[in-house]
This record gives structure tokens, sequence and C-alpha cells, in this order.
């Protein structure tokens, strides 16, 4: 079966970006010249999925507009002959149908993922976490095929060093196939030393529509919210999950390192200041003796 649907959950207060998230969705934070969210719209549109439902919530209503039409912006870059720019932001609009639903009460990610069930229905989705980027859009096609030819759910995962494991939700795999492997438990962030592994959930995900059953059973979880690495694992015991272990160029936004180095890999890519920022960088290295 095809999947159409993904879900992006952008209902989080971004407190680990504050002050800039004080009165503007972390979502909308500019990397290089796009929102973030931008970018992982763009991902799941360039995949294939057609329907995207962002979950929102209070102070998010810029993610909204940004994706809209903007009659005056575009009535003004026609009149002025701005071709290029006139295509770039009516294609904003144009990407997916994209659909929102607030989540209420911030009760959590698994929380918010369940809030899509109405809106998702009785279809296989996926679910893309706006706080990674992976800007080699290979990832999400790969677990789509995977789930065409298993029907299974995959969650996507990455080798992270043993002292970050406590910041994610971590699997215990068993291996099936190179890269593959059936996930036997999963735990969200585990206290340091009880970490079943050193495999990540890096924010890309293709669901059963039983994982909603799962998500309603489970209750409030790690920092006492209801985590959607708990419905997982629910899931687990009830049909095969796999993990998909991903090996290439992913960017947790959400941490202040990670971000920066969005933006300068981003800036390198760029076709119109990619050179100059890469001549900038040599100078910068050398002027600062960084190495
Ligand atoms: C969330 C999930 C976690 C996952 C991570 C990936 O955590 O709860 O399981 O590994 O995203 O980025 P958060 O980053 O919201 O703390």
């Amino acid at each position: 079966m095809r999947i159409r649907k993904a879900v992006i959950p952008a209902a989080g207060l971004g407190t680990r970006f504050l002050p800039a998230t004080k009165s503007q969705p972390k979502e909308m934070l500019p990397v290089v010249d796009k929102p973030a969210i931008q970018y992982v719209v763009e991902e799941a549109a360039r995949a294939g999925i057609t329907d995207i439902l962002i979950v929102t919530g209070r102070g998010k209503r810029t993610i909204e507009d940004h994706f809209d039409r903007s009659f005056e912006l575009e009535y003004y870059l026609e009149r002025k002959g701005e071709r290029e720019k006139l295509d770039e932001i009516r294609a904003i609009s144009e990407m997916a149908s994209i659909h929102y639903i607030r989540q209420g009460d911030p009760l959590g990610l698994g929380h918010a993922v369940l809030a899509a069930e109405a809106h998702v229905g009785e279809e296989p989705f996926a679910v893309l976490l706006g706080d990674d980027i992976i800007p080699d859009g290979s990832l999400l096609p790969r677990l789509l095929e995977l789930f065409e030819r298993d029907g299974r759910s995959v969650v996507a995962v990455e080798e992270v060093p043993a002292e970050e494991t406590h910041l994610y939700g971590i699997v215990e795999p068993e291996f099936v196939e190179e890269n593959l492997a059936r996930i036997v438990d999963i735990v969200e962030k585990p206290s340091p030393g009880k970490a079943p592994s050193n495999l990540a959930a890096i924010g890309r995900y293709v669901f059963t529509p039983e994982i909603f059953d799962c998500l309603k059973q489970v209750g409030p979880g790690a920092g006492g919210e209801i985590q959607l690495t708990d419905g997982i694992r629910l899931l687990t015991r009830r049909q095969t999950v796999y993990a998909y272990v991903y090996d290439g160029v992913r960017f947790d936004i959400g941490q202040k390192l990670d971000y920066l180095r969005a933006s300068v890999e981003l800036a390198l890519d760029h076709p119109e200041v990619g050179q100059d920022f890469a001549e900038f960088l040599r100078d910068l290295v050398l002027r600062r003796k960084i190495i």
C-alpha cells in the first residue's frame, strides 16, 4: 500500500532555543533562507507524500501563514517582474495539501501524533519531526520502500555516542538484514548506562494505523509526557516493527550546536551564496587560527 499522508508534530515550546523562540515557533527559525519546517515539508513532498498534517499549538500561526498563499507579496513580485522569486514563493503553497490541527494540551509527542488519528484514519502514514533536518532526501523514500515491501512499521535510527543516548528513544535491535533490525524493545531517554544499544530514533517513522490504539493505552512516561516511544514499544508487542539504520547526515536543529552546523553546511550548498561563503570560511579558519 502506498503512503500518501505524513504528520509533522510542531507543537513543542522550543525552550532549548530561548529567547529566540519566546514569540516565534522554533519550526520557523531560518536555516540560511528557509524556515526549518520548510526543509521537512520539502523532504516529505519529494518522497511522494501528498497530504501533510501539521500538529500545532498556541503561538504557531506563522507556520500556517508560511504555507499559505500570500496575495500581496505575489502581486508585488509580479509587478516588479521578479519571476524567479514569485515562482519560489508560489511553490511553497503548492508542495502538498497541508492541514493543521491543534494539540491543545502539550502532553507530549505521543499525544501530538494521536491528535492526527481522525485525519489519518485507517491508513499507514509517515511521521517527520521538525527538529531533524536530513538534507540528503534518501531516508524517507527508503522507509516508504521498506513499508511497501514488508507492510511493517519502520523507525529510522542512527548510531549515536554512548554519552548522548539519554537524549533519544533507543532501540534494542535484532538484525534481520544489513541495516534492518526487528525492534525487540525501545526505551525513551534511558538513564546513562541503561541504554540497550546506541541506536537512536532520529525523527522519521512510518506507522501502521494500529499505533493510534497503542498511544491511547500508554500513560505518561519519561518527563511525565505521553511518549511516542512508549506507543512504539506497545506496537512491538502486537506486530513486528523494524528499525532502519541510517548513516547519512542529520542535524538536530533543536540543539544549538547542530543548528549552527546545519546553517553552515546548508549555506555551503546554497547556489547563491555557497561559493562566497566557502571563501569566507577559509579566511575565517586562518584568521582565527582554528587549525
Ligand atoms: C524526540 C523523541 C525521541 C527521538 C527524538 C529524535 O525527543 O521523543 O524518541 O529519539 O525526538 O530527535 P525530543 O528530541 O523531542 O526530546
